[in-house]
């Protein structure tokens, strides 16, 4: 389709980046998004050159209401049909509920979650039309996981965007449009060092921690195949049955064991 995209959120770094990359490899043309504009712009010189298709950026911080608007215009000026919508720009919060201010949650539900619905909100109506639409929300196995007494509200919005693709889903399909919640485990990215919670990472066994070119290679092929929650590697995959069908008591137990650091000891 002429000047078809895929618009890919959080594409400076990490499992994002690689989407990108994975994207442009596949020949699509993008639009990438985040705050940081200078390495928008060096990953778009790279993938331009690698695999010359179209890469135009946009930086913009989706804890702002007004973002997801910003991003649709910058879309609609450049006459840009975003055929394949990829939510991925995700954070955690390191202190525990009552340390962490309500300004912060705010932020937080914001670019985990109401960014998401309002930049999809946005996007639809022209898949819609065409007839024709992928969208894709990286969740989180913790969206399975029982609640963590730290980052309180991380697993809760990832269940929220997992039930919110499910809709999606169930009111689009008919009409040519599928989104696929991929719930990657432990993944090496900026994720923990951005958010103040390496040390944690630090400790979790290395079997358990994926590459996140995997994670963004099996992420964007589920997508394709319509998928509607799909949990990328092997490891993940048997953690999230275990999650799904194992009685809460020995569960937590063994995630105790698993993920050190996880479950607040204090
Ligand atoms: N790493 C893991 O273990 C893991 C596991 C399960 C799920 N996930 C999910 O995977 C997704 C990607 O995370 P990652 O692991 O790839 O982490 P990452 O390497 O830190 O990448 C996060 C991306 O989100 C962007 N971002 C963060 N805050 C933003 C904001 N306010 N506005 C706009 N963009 C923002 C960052 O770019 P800027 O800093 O330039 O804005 C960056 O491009 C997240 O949704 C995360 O919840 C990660």
């Amino acid at each position: 389709m002429k000047d078809s995209y895929a618009l890919i959120t959080g594409a400076s770094s990490g499992i994002g980046l690689e989407i990108a990359d994975y994207m442009a490899k596949k020949g699509f043309n993008l639009i990438i998004t985040s705050r940081t504009e200078s390495k928008l712009k060096k990953l778009s010189q790279e993938l331009v050159s690698k695999y010359k298709v179209k890469v135009d950026v946009f930086s913009s911080d989706l804890a702002d209401s007004s973002s997801p608007n910003k991003i649709f215009e910058f879309c609609e000026s450049k006459g840009y049909f975003v055929e394949i919508l990829i939510n991925n720009a995700g954070y955690a919060i390191p202190t525990s509920f009552e340390e962490t201010s309500m300004e912060d949650e705010e932020k937080f539900i914001r670019v985990l979650g109401i960014s998401v619905i309002a930049i999809t909100k946005l996007f639809i109506p022209k898949m819609i039309k065409n007839k024709h639409g992928k969208i894709m929300i990286v969740s989180s196995v913790a969206a399975f996981a029982p609640p963590s007494s730290i980052q309180v509200l991380y697993g809760p919005i990832k269940t929220f965007m997992n039930r919110f693709s499910e809709g999606i889903n169930l009111s689009y399909n008919y009409r040519g449009i599928t989104s696929t919640a991929v719930c990657p485990g432990y993944t090496v990215t900026n994720f923990h060092s951005a958010s103040g919670v390496q040390e944690e990472m630090d400790r979790v066994p290395e079997f358990l921690k994926k590459p996140a070119k995997r994670i963004a290679i099996e992420g964007v092929d589920a997508m394709f195949k319509g998928k509607k929650v799909y949990i990328p590697t092997k490891t993940w995959k048997v953690i999230g049955f275990l999650i799904n069908t194992t009685p809460k008591v020995v569960f937590d137990f063994l995630s105790s064991i698993l993920a050190p650091g996880r479950y607040d000891k204090k």
